[in-house]
């Protein structure tokens, strides 16, 4: 192996989140307009090819151990299980994980089971389908919740639910979606939602907080610390609900930032590196690689991207600048 993902202030980078497309089948409202967005052109998506080329120099040359696929929506790229498949099969072998919005998952949690995809991460909002249909403006509740029982069933387990809250939509349900959960067997997680909306009405004020989260989850449950020794570099702070072992996440990501810690380096669906969810600028990866260049060629091009990484989001300082890139084309 070469050297590895290191940036100035000495973080690691050794979890690779790859966007396999931009498009999505929902249309969440802190994520995307109704009428969608102007989609990456296809000749600059990269192909199944290129992404498992740039997987195995991550593996190979750069010390990544763990490859998350996310989108847009991953489960609508017709590669992806040849995809995860070819991952599975890099020496050394990475973890391998999906975040995905479940639709479609009924079909393809035991293909990608079989494949060789370890975990997965699920994103649902509400417990009522009119509020799912309001916030996702799609009336697709019942093929999520199918696609979770599909994932649990194929033993992608345990089955991570993600939920975002906001504010006079689904800010109440938070214990109810925990106790829903719990009887399911699902790990739920929240996370604050960030300014990485499409239309840039993200404001810091309107946000429900993750202080507030435990607030509401607290008038049903008992929750305690886990052990934050056993959290590492994971951005979800874990606590125990009813003295455990069930647990509940909270990935405050915004009110109590853990860019300190991070180990993330990210690869957009056409190609380009971003160190941060929250960068201003992105390496080409994909002209370079179509233009010829070798692996240590790539690997040197990751490294200098990866190298200029921030400090932190920023999110708080009064010159934030909210990415060009919605949250859809970054990958979560
Ligand atoms: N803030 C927080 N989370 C978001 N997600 C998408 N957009 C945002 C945002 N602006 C979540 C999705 C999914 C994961 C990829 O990130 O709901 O669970
Ligand atoms: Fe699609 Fe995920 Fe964005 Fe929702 S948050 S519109 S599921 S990419």
């Amino acid at each position: 192996m070469g050297a590895q993902l290191v940036d100035r202030f000495g973080r690691i980078a050794t979890d690779l989140r790859i966007s396999l497309t931009d498009r999505c089948n929902l249309r969440c409202s802190y994520c995307m307009p109704p009428e969608g967005l102007p989609w990456l052109p296809s000749p600059d998506v990269l192909t199944d090819d290129e992404v498992v080329r740039l997987t195995g120099v991550a593996i190979r040359l750069l010390g990544v151990r763990e490859v998350r696929f996310t989108g847009g929506e991953p489960l609508i790229r017709r590669g992806l299980v040849d995809i995860v498949r070819r991952t599975s099969q890099l020496d050394p072998r990475p973890e391998i994980s999906l975040t995905t919005n479940g639709i479609g998952l009924t079909r393809l949690a035991g293909p990608l089971r079989e494949a060789g995809l370890d975990r997965i991460n699920v994103s649902l909002d509400s417990l009522s389908t009119e509020t799912f249909r309001e916030l996702t403006r799609r009336d697709r509740w019942t093929d999520v919740v199918d696609g979770l029982a599909a994932a649990e069933g194929a033993g992608l387990t345990p089955v991570k639910v993600n939920a975002v809250l906001m504010r006079g939509v689904n800010e109440t349900e938070a214990p109810d979606l925990l106790a829903w959960c719990l009887e399911r067997g699902y790990e739920l997680r929240f996370i604050e939602q960030m300014p990485l909306d499409a239309h840039h009405r993200w404001s810091r004020s309107v946000m429900v907080t993750a202080d507030e989260i435990l607030e509401r989850l607290r008038e049903r449950f008992d929750l305690t610390p886990a052990d934050p020794r056993q959290r590492g570099s994971a951005p979800a702070e874990s606590f125990l609900v009813d003295g455990g072992p069930a647990r509940v996440g909270i990935i405050a990501s915004v009110t109590r930032p853990f860019c300190g810690d991070c180990d993330r380096v990210r690869l957009t669906a056409d190609g380009q590196v971003r160190n941060c969810l929250f960068a201003r600028e992105e390496s080409d990866l994909r002209g370079a690689l179509r233009a010829g260049a070798d692996d240590a060629d790539l690997a040197r091009r990751w490294r200098a991207a990866v190298a200029t990484k921030q400090p932190g989001h920023g999110i708080d300082d009064p010159t934030f600048l909210q990415p060009t890139r919605p949250m859809s084309a970054i990958g979560g």
